[in-house]
């Protein structure tokens, strides 16, 4: 019975397959699903079916019928846009209507800048390395230095997980992970999402961009990071912008720096932007400490290096003179369609 099905089916397929006209089409629907077609003979045969095997036969039957069904819509449309063809053959094309637009999507800006950022390090030599959202206590504290007592470990500042790990709170994580697996010469960035309980504010989120920077060989000094520093702020914003090195802290680098560039928006006289400092900051660096070279198995008596951090919100609303850190995540199209 069910074999019996499926050669009906076949000749089914074949029959349509050779209708060219819409009477072709309805002499196959009589044939295949009409009063005195087969598959309705079998529909009368149900009743004399046990109620134990009736269901099953009844199914096998509706699924044959649908799939014939389908085979004749198939066609039936099929043969009514050869007719159009045959109908407008001939027709000359007027090549002077408008044509219909469709609709163009476009990258959002912190893409944009994201690609601006890492096409102009992969320039100076640099390799990506991704890393993971969501990370462990290990690699974004411990391996970094950072004590357990810490603020930043802190609930109110970091996203915890259920299963114990958590939403990384730096891209810093992706030094430790690169400096496990990789010897030296190292030289990558890391561009990536970043989160911290903040609320949000013009210039914080919860949700944010950083890219790091990690470079480790035998004689790394503070003056190449100052140099890739300057070199950076050039290609990205000019070949006027200054920039600068303060003292800071952090626990995974000594020593520590803020990294500062010359005001975009006024070159450096004072403005709003800057709040009247002629100043940006920009992000984080330092000299790789010892501890984390022990930490990850590299000899800090022979390889030294340097690291930094750069906020990518901050680059992009400066690039695009974008006021408030939140419009970035709004996804008003009223914004976004001006990056098409
Ligand atoms: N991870 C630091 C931060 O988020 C920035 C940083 C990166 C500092 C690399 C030093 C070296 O603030």
């Amino acid at each position: 019975m069910h074999q019996q099905l499926l050669d009906l089916i076949d000749k089914a397929q074949i029959d349509i397959a050779q209708c060219s006209s819409p009477n072709d089409i309805l002499n196959a629907k009589a044939l295949y699903l009409g009063k005195k077609s087969y598959l309705n003979t079998l529909f009368s045969q149900l009743r004399e079916l046990s109620a134990e095997e009736r269901p099953a036969f009844g199914q096998k039957i509706n699924d044959a019928r649908t799939k014939i069904e389908e085979l004749l819509n198939f066609k039936e449309k099929a043969l009514k846009t050869q007719n159009w063809d045959k109908q407008n053959a001939g027709v000359k094309t007027d090549f002077s209507m408008p044509g219909i637009m469709p609709e163009r999507g476009g990258l959002h800006p912190l893409t944009i800048i994201m690609h601006e950022i890492e096409d102009t390090f992969l320039s100076m030599g640099f390799e990506i390395a991704e890393g993971f959202d969501i990370e462990d206590e290990f690699h974004n504290f411990d391996a970094l230095n950072t004590p357990k007592d810490h603020p930043s470990r802190n609930l109110a500042d970091t996203f915890y997980l259920d299963n114990g790990k958590l939403l990384r709170t730096q891209t810093s994580p992706v030094q430790i992970r690169v400096m496990e697996n990789f010897k030296p010469p190292i030289r990558i960035i890391s561009p990536g999402r970043c989160y911290r309980n903040d609320k949000p504010d013009p210039s914080h989120s919860p949700v944010f961009s950083q890219v790091e920077a990690l470079v480790v060989d035998k004689g790394v000094s503070l003056a190449d990071l100052r140099d890739t520093l300057q070199n950076f702020a050039i290609l990205m914003f000019g070949p006027n912008v200054k920039s600068r090195i303060r003292p800071h802290f952090f626990p995974f680098t000594e020593p520590s720096a803020e990294i500062d560039i010359s005001c975009v928006n006024c070159g450096g006289t004072g403005c709003r932007v800057c709040k009247n400092s002629g100043w940006l900051e920009m992000g984080g660096a330092g000299m790789v400490d010892p501890n984390v070279f022990n930490i990850v198995g590299i000899d800090p008596e022979i390889y030294s290096g340097f690291a930094f951090g750069l906020g990518i919100e901050r680059i992009t609303m400066l690039k695009y003179n974008i006021p408030d850190m939140r419009i970035l995540f709004e996804n008003d199209l009223r914004m976004l369609r001006q990056f098409r």
